[in-house]
């Protein structure tokens, strides 16, 4: 529960995302957040109180001039009340409004008073967008330190195609937890990762790879994005969206992979070999598609030994806080040790693959970490909960390395 105890006022002005933002209510409370909802007079025009009620548990606050309402939480108490104002859809005349400094009704006059973060999630007609007077409010909210969450682009209920969709609820919920979470531990340093399987060719249609999916190492990039970590994400070809706020760069081989890590090496802190790289790659590619002969009952394939890409990262003179994983089957603390030792790793995850319902393609992860002189076993979860689970550890060892270094 990302926003367990968090307090989040959701204003909501007239525009048609407003039939998202009960969704938007559903998706915060199930995270754990006790959201209180206020409209504008317009807003009510596309979406009704009752039904925002109903979602977020509490009357609606509409009005600032109502003696009953104030009697219950003012307008003061609730300004003081939040964690967060988010206010989704944010109309282009809520938005020249606020920068105006209004408080002619219930929302604008929170907005004035509350010491909270104030977020806008802005959604209108892509023209509205564009408009310059729109921009300049935008301009001028932001440069008052009002946060600006989209809008995305795309097409439009008016059937328009341009800026101004309102942010999906879900991304939303996650720019709250981001916003609500205490100091960031990966602040100020650059993670660098590999993930996914590698691709070796064989010729111009065929190659040898694994059925790593990725998801690990995305888990892993995501997680260290919303730890505060600038992230760089070195990708074989998966099947999966770029976490918000990550560098990716997508590669096949090994080599290629290699070459991209070595090209982002020297300014991380931090490295995570989480791709399953292929051990070896085709002596030659053959230029022309290999055919199958009448008389040929067997192909032999010649293969080399791709470059460990890890431990090439562990023998560098500077080198980062060096983190490897072990896929396993057999012996897995005895393998992952000797590997630990072997790449001159600062930590490795192990994982015993041959179990049903982990590592490989799975959704959930169970590791075993070793550092020199210690390890923790991380129970069977899901794989971003696994992600910030090790991420923790990376950074409390990461730390007692440079703990007195300059
Ligand atoms: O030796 P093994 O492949 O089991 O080691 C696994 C660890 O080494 C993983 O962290 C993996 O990303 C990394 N590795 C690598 N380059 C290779 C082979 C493995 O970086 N060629």
């Amino acid at each position: 529960m990302e926003l367990a105890d968090k307090r989040i006022l959701l204003g909501i002005s007239g525009g048609i995302a407003a039939y998202k933002s009960a969704e938007l209510v559903r998706r915060l409370k199930d995270q754990g957040a006790d959201v209180r909802v206020v409209m504008t007079r317009s807003a009510k025009e596309f979406i009704t109180p009752l039904t925002l009620q109903a979602v977020s548990g509490h009357p609606v606050a509409d009005s600032l001039l109502d003696p009953a309402a104030e009697a219950g939480m003012g307008h003061i108490e609730l300004a003081k009340w939040a964690d967060l104002v988010l206010i989704a859809p944010a109309s282009a005349n809520l938005m020249a409004r606020m920068a105006a400094g209004m408080g002619d009704e219930l929302l604008t006059t929170l907005c004035l008073a509350t010491p909270a973060p104030v977020a806008l999630a802005p959604a209108m007609n892509q023209q509205m967008y564009r408009n310059p007077a729109t921009q300049a409010n935008l301009a001028t909210l932001a440069s008052r330190g009002i946060l600006l969450w989209g809008p995305d682009s795309g097409s439009q209920a008016c059937g328009d195609v341009g800026p101004g969709r309102m942010l999906d609820p879900l991304e939303l919920v996650q720019r709250c937890a981001l916003q609500l979470q205490g100091p960031q531990p990966l602040a100020g340093l650059h993670l660098l990762l590999t993930a996914g399987p590698t691709r070796e060719a064989l010729d111009p249609v065929r190659f040898i790879s694994n059925h790593s999916s990725g998801k690990m190492g995305f888990a892993l990039a995501r997680a260290a994005a919303e730890m505060g970590a600038r992230v760089t994400l070195v990708s074989g070809p998966v099947n999966l969206p770029t976490p918000t706020g990550v560098t990716r760069i997508d590669v096949e081989s090994a080599q290629q992979m290699h070459d991209a890590v070595h090209a982002a090496v020297a300014d991380s802190q931090i490295f995570i070999g989480c791709a399953a790289v292929a051990d070896y790659r085709a002596a030659a590619i053959s230029p022309q598609k290999i055919k199958k002969t009448a008389d040929n009952e067997e192909l032999v394939l010649t293969l080399v030994k791709n470059p460990d890409i890890i431990a090439s990262v562990g023998a560098l003179p500077n080198k980062p806080f060096t983190v490897g994983f072990a896929a396993e089957t057999v012996d897995v603390e005895q393998y992952a040790l000797g590997k630990l030792q072997r790449k001159r790793l600062d930590m490795i995850a192990a994982n015993d693959v041959s179990r049903a319902g982990q590592g490989f393609n799975s959704d959930d992860n169970a590791l075993t970490v070793f550092w020199p002189g210690g390890s923790q076993e991380l129970p069977l979860a899901d794989k971003l909960s696994i992600a910030r689970h090790l991420l923790t550890l990376v950074v409390e060892h990461y730390q007692c390395d440079h703990r007195g270094r300059p």
